[in-house]
């Protein structure tokens, strides 16, 4: 194939690359994947309408957000194990988002030290929080604030883990295990097995596993890798207590959630399904973002996430009261193709496309997209069936 020039022939590259039981752990949602394709069909509802005869020669995509300037609206989302993608996977993202001159956001399940991270990849680097256990998690946020991290993401949408039937059926888990299938999947994909083989085998979950956090149910929890489902409001609280930095909540999709986290003192929110890898039939993000956007709006960066693969879904979110978006799989693809490079590449590609979408839009600016420049499109009968969906123009009876 020639060189992918957009997100899904990096997604084709990407399948081809990788073991199927990785790529399906990448690429998969919960249960039947209905959230996924929800995702997805929420951008593809939303239309544009451009307007016509502006100067657009000149275009700027530079995005102020908690205080700083980054060059486009767009962040690499926490995911964990990335090194199961390619050798040394959180470095290479960080890399790719520093040189794009966006943030990264390291997740707690990455599979090398948050301090060396920080040393080895340098730009702007937030840090994931997902709390298995108090201890852990107060250790874990004491040592980013010691390393340098100035902005933490409280992930509190995976109370537990969703039911990803691919990875049920693949025996995909951690530890990972070679069972005879694995292995022969492995066989069959020999470069990333080398690759695999070459940088120190299977990864681990290089903070968690390295905690000094000695508790014995701390070291139980992490056992089990399951997350504390106890955590709640007062929890958050107490986090907001120990964190002196920026804090926002990711996972929200409800506008009284928004505010109360803005109202305990975070400094944002990420409107998030977790890319549809938890509640299979949760809300798209970018159906409830306006109304997240108006219960937010005293204040409070506002992020979103889940089902962005292309420029045009960065704008429309934009439009809609975003501050910026997050990418999860689409500089996994990436990722998985090229390294960093692969991950450098995705981030042009779609940076090229809010540059473009924001010409033919007739915006010079992303400061200047609102929801005027969208054109929603009703949903479509239902066809041969004689339903039509509720929303949509139907003669009353
Ligand atoms: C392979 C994978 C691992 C993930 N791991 C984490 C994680 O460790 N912490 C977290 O907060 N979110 C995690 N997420 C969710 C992403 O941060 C993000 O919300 C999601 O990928 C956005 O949807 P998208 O992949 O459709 O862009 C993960 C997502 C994927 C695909």
């Amino acid at each position: 194939m020639r060189s992918p020039i957009n997100v899904d022939e990096f997604r084709t590259l990407a399948r081809r690359r990788l073991p199927r039981r990785i790529f399906d752990y990448v690429d998969g949602g919960a249960e039947d994947e209905r959230g996924l394709r929800r995702n997805r069909a929420a951008f593809e509802r939303v239309a544009f309408l451009p307007q016509r005869l502006v100067d657009v020669s000149k275009r700027d995509m530079s995005t102020h957000l908690l205080g700083q300037t980054i060059a486009a609206p767009l962040l690499i989302a926490p995911t964990g194990m990335n090194s199961l993608v390619w050798p040394n996977g959180d470095i290479a993202l960080a890399r790719a988002a520093r040189r794009a001159g966006i943030p990264f956001v390291m997740s707690t399940a990455a599979n090398i030290s948050l301090e060396r991270l920080a040393g080895e990849a340098g730009g702007e680097l937030w840090y994931q929080l997902y709390v298995l256990h108090r201890d852990l998690a107060d250790s874990l946020v004491d040592r980013a604030a010691r390393a340098g991290y100035r902005t933490l993401v409280a992930t509190v949408d995976v109370t537990l883990n969703g039911k990803r039937e691919r990875d049920l059926r693949n025996g995909f888990g951690l530890p990972l295990r070679f069972t005879p299938d694995a292995c022969l999947d492995a066989l069959a994909h020999p470069r990333w097995t080398y690759a695999l083989l070459r940088n120190g085998g299977v990864p681990t979950l290089a903070n968690i596993e390295s905690s000094s956090s000695a508790s014995i149910e701390a070291r139980a929890a992490l056992l089990r890798r399951q997350m504390d489902a106890s955590f709640a409001w007062d929890d958050l609280i107490r986090l907001r207590d120990r964190w002196p930095h920026r804090l926002l909540v990711k996972g929200i999709l409800r506008a009284d959630d928004a505010l109360r986290c803005l109202e305990l003192g975070a400094d944002g929110v990420i409107v998030s399904n977790h890319g549809a890898r938890q509640l299979d039939d949760a809300a798209a993000t970018l159906d409830v973002l306006p109304a997240v956007k108006a219960a937010c709006a005293a204040g409070g960066a506002l992020l979103l996430d889940s089902g962005i693969r292309r420029g045009s879904d960065v704008v429309k979110a934009i439009a809609l009261g975003a501050d910026a978006v997050l990418l999860g799989r689409a500089t996994l693809y990436g990722l998985a193709v090229a390294g960093e490079a692969g991950a450098s590449r995705v981030i042009e590609i779609v940076k090229d496309e809010i540059d473009r979408t924001l010409a033919l839009l007739g915006c010079a600016s992303l400061a200047n997209v609102d929801a005027r420049h969208l054109y929603p499109i009703e949903p479509i009968p239902l066809r041969g069936s004689g339903q039509r969906a509720s929303n949509a123009a139907a003669p009353s009876a």
